[in-house]
């Protein structure tokens, strides 16, 4: 680890000392900020931060790593590193999850004057940083994306389905991006600080996909430009990219071509209820034709199985972040069935009135959903799914954690 940048004030700035005496003051501000996001990584920290020293040397930099809290201790091991050399710096964020979000934190808690983000998982080639702020400058750009699609770049050996999911978001991604980058998927870029404010609070930060988020919020077109790169394989850790990442990603879009009126989550919830509508017919349909029950209750049985469906669903994929196991799921699951029973209630009562004023019957129904959607999201969110809390990491000592982490649930006091 090298010391501490020390030289003397660059921009010969001058100060009024107290005392009267005129003094210099240490202006060292920093030309590139690097933010890595890390999730799980601890075994690939120190090995990024000493690749980047090597990458960045002449330069003034600083590394901002903003870790949700990982349970294998990953903030521990970077705070470790970060009390060797100032210019690791760790955001450690908790009861929050999010790749995009942790992005945009990490880039906003930097003065820098150029932003990066790369992973930390040693599978972007830092090596072109470098040649990445040489074009941003020299061309005044807003963007530089590393890129695998461009000369010089390349997928590595991903595998195929990767490279073809990878093509697919890319074509999707065009539609919302209004520009043609050769790989809106990267997740390895550099920005023009003041750019990067310019769009900030438009940003969904819902995901994974960071770049096509900040392309699609944009007022103007964005003046960008591309650098080849190999991407590496990942030697320590597991990907998080997951069938949520993708759900969330299609979310991004669809979010940004509406411009943005829907929040995300409940934009899942959404889709999962309409799941819900579907297996709640197949089981009123089931019970009505092959167990003649009546109407009334075999309509409680779908409610209720459909809304089974529902929380196993939600756990899975709207609240992964926060999702429920053990004991917790089943608290959660009885939970959620009297958070949603008003809802169903709400739904059937407000419907009928409407229909009894002279509506047509799909308005009715349409806007029972509605209201029992809205509900049923609100409630679940304070009642089912609150945000865990973890109790901290052991210290590193000498980057070596133990790894002692559990969850336990979140008082009622603690809401949010
Ligand atoms: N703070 C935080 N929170 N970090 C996260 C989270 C999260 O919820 N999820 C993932 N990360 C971190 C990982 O620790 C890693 O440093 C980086 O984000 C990328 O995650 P991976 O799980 O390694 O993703 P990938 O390799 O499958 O995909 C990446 O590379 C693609 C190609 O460049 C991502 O960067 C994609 O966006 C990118 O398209
Ligand atoms: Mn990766």
């Amino acid at each position: 680890m090298t010391l501490l940048h020390t030289s003397s004030p660059p921009d010969g700035v001058v100060a009024h000392h107290p005392q009267g005496f005129e003094q210099p003051v240490r202006s060292e501000s920093i030309d590139l900020a690097v933010v890595l996001p890390t999730y799980n990584e601890r075994e690939n920290v120190a090995e990024v931060v000493t690749r980047l020293e090597r990458a960045l040397a002449g330069l003034r930099w600083e590394l901002v790593f903003v870790d949700d809290d990982s349970p294998d201790g990953t903030s521990a091991v970077v705070r470790g590193l970060a009390r060797r050399d100032s210019r690791v710096r760790l955001l450690h964020r908790i009861g929050r999850r999010g790749l995009a979000s942790a992005c945009i934190e990490g880039m906003l808690a930097t003065s820098a004057s150029y932003v990066a983000v790369m992973d930390a998982d040693l599978q972007h080639d830092e090596t072109v940083l470098p040649a990445m702020l040489k074009k941003l400058r020299e061309d005044k750009l807003d963007l530089v994306v590393a890129t695998r699609n461009a000369e010089g770049g390349s997928m590595g050996q991903f595998e195929r389905k990767r490279v073809l999911l990878s093509s697919v978001g890319k074509k999707i991604g065009h539609a919302v991006c209004r520009c043609r980058l050769s790989d809106p998927m990267s997740g390895f870029f550099l920005m023009d600080r003041n750019f990067f404010l310019q769009v900030v609070h438009r940003l969904q930060g819902g995901g994974f996909k960071i770049l096509v988020d900040i392309l699609a919020s944009s007022p103007r077109p964005v003046r960008f430009g591309e650098v080849g790169y190999r991407f590496r394989n990942r030697e320590r850790g597991d990907s998080k990219l997951d069938l949520n990442t993708g759900i969330e990603y299609l979310f991004l879009v669809v979010n940004k071509l509406m411009g943005g009126a829907v929040p995300l989550r409940f934009a899942l919830f959404s889709l999962v209820g309409a799941t819900g509508l579907a297996t709640h017919f197949a089981c009123l349909a089931v019970l009505m034709t092959q167990f003649h029950v009546a109407f009334f209750p075999a309509q409680i049985v779908a409610t209720y199985v459909a809304m089974t469906e529902n929380f196993f669903l939600n756990n899975l994929v709207t609240y992964r972040d926060r999702s429920l196991r053990g004991m917790r799921l089943l608290v959660g699951m009885v939970s959620f069935w009297l958070a949603c029973s008003p809802g169903a209630w709400a739904n059937v009562i407000f419907a009928r009135a409407l229909l009894q004023s002279g509506y047509a019957w799909y308005l009715a129904g349409i806007a029972g959903i509605v209201l029992s959607s809205v509900w049923n999201y609100s409630m679940s969110s304070l009642f089912t799914w609150q945000m865990p809390r973890r109790r901290p990491a052991t210290e590193a000592v000498d980057g070596v954690v133990a790894n002692r982490l559990s969850s336990f649930p979140r008082g009622m006091a603690g809401y949010r």
